[in-house]
């Protein structure tokens, strides 16, 4: 998409607007599947938490994605979107007994990652074949919040605990037909990502009865100029060769199983927004929007640096602005960014706005989230409404007590 394609879309749909652009949704995925081709039994989950709009899900599911989800109400999104049940994997961290079960009622493959849960799952229900999610003790992720496979982080069960998996395992009766990883988000290193299957492949010996080994996501998508990214191509070759040895040495074919948000739909979503006010300070200049960090919360939550472009005056002399947004608090989009002159109704646009943006929107200040569009073939689609007043209220009860 280019500036010419969105700028009209604010005068259609409003600011500020999140726009996802399929052509880099199917781009995304082709390129993964291309990487993986001589592989026999792919599948790759999308992570629905990334973006979990119905018709972005649709798009995903007719080039044949499944889904990855983690609480009861991403399944049944998935479902309503048209997944069938068995073509979801449940993933979740810390949710109770009951939500489980009710899933695994639904059909749905089922990723333990806590032994507690392993054990009560496995005494009452031996027959429905479950997936682990180790922990491989592997540092590996762009930050701190999203590194997941350490030693200290919540997820999975350790791989010093596979006795004791074993043990329940052999006790219950219970099938483990699937073995997972997720070690983090944004992996700079596909070297780290290599050297953590390895501890997949050698965990996945102790099961006889596997069908598939899900090696998670994490890979890296640029965000800015000159940032890394994941050589999918490169990681294609090297972990395909060690998945056919592995498969080869099980004596059993099996699915490579991949569950990544970021690398198919953050490159496809811009957001856009209107500045209100262009502010000097003292020792600064500051573009102030119509939109913060309720709307997308990323900078401020993991430091991310998306790229901002100023779609009104794209040929302006560059100058160097503090991109702030409207919420009562430090709410900071970039510091210190050179952007092409900015005057006040000038219209910005945020890219990489496609995962973990409108899937992490609050109503924080009581603002109301955002429209979204979908543009396909040089026509847009309205895919979410802007929320009303309406919205905020409709939830409420009001006592006058
Ligand atoms: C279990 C699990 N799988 C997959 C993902 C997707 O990761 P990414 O968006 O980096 O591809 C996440 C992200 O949080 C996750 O927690």
């Amino acid at each position: 998409m280019t500036a010419n394609d969105l700028l009209p879309l604010t005068e259609e749909y409003g600011c500020p607007l999140y726009v996802y652009d399929v052509a880099t949704i199917e781009r995304q995925y082709q390129r993964l599947t291309t990487a993986f081709s001589k592989v026999e039994h792919l599948r790759i989950n999308y992570a629905m938490k990334a973006l979990s709009n119905l018709s972005i899900l649709k798009v995903l599911l007719k080039m044949g994605a499944q889904l990855d989800t983690v609480s009861i109400q991403e399944v049944l999104l998935g479902i309503h979107a048209g997944c069938p049940p068995e073509k979801i994997i449940f993933t979740p961290n810390g949710v109770s007994f009951e939500e489980i079960e009710e899933v695994a009622k639904m059909g749905v493959q089922i990723n333990i990652d806590n032994l507690s849960v392993l054990e009560h799952f496995g005494t009452k229900y031996p027959t429905i074949p479950v997936c682990i999610r180790i922990n491989p003790h592997v540092m590996a992720g762009g930050n701190q919040n999203i590194s997941v496979g350490h030693i200290d982080s919540k997820f999975g069960i350790s791989i010093y605990q596979i006795p004791h998996i074993l043990r329940i395992v052999e006790n219950t009766k219970m099938k483990i037909n699937g073995i997972h990883m997720h070690t983090g988000s944004d992996i700079l290193d596909i070297e780290v990502f290599l050297y953590a299957s390895e501890i997949l492949f050698d965990a996945a010996k102790n099961f006889t009865d596997l069908e598939f080994l899900d090696f998670g996501s994490g890979f890296k998508v640029p965000y800015k100029k000159g940032d890394i990214e994941t050589n999918i191509e490169e990681l294609g070759r090297k972990l395909t060769k060690r998945f056919l040895a592995f498969e080869k040495e099980y004596g059993r074919p099996l699915t490579l199983a991949f569950e990544p948000g970021k690398f198919l739909v953050s490159e496809a979503g811009y957001f856009l927004a209107k500045v209100n006010v262009v502010k000097q300070t003292t020792s600064t200049v500051f573009a102030g929007i119509d939109s913060g960090f309720n709307h997308l919360i990323r900078p401020m939550y993991y430091g991310s640096q998306h790229t901002i472009e100023n779609l009104s005056n794209p040929k302006g002399k560059e100058r160097f602005y503090t991109v702030v947004g409207y919420i009562c608090e430090t709410d900071t989009f970039a510091n210190n960014r050179r952007i092409a002159e900015i005057t006040e109704g000038d219209i910005l646009c945020f890219k990489n706005a496609g995962a973990y943006c409108f899937s992490m929107a609050s109503n924080y200040n009581s603002r109301y989230k955002p429209a979204e569009v979908l543009w396909k073939d040089r026509k847009s689609y309205l895919i979410g409404k802007r929320e009303t007043f309406e919205d905020l209220i409709k939830n409420q009860i009001v006592v006058d007590v």
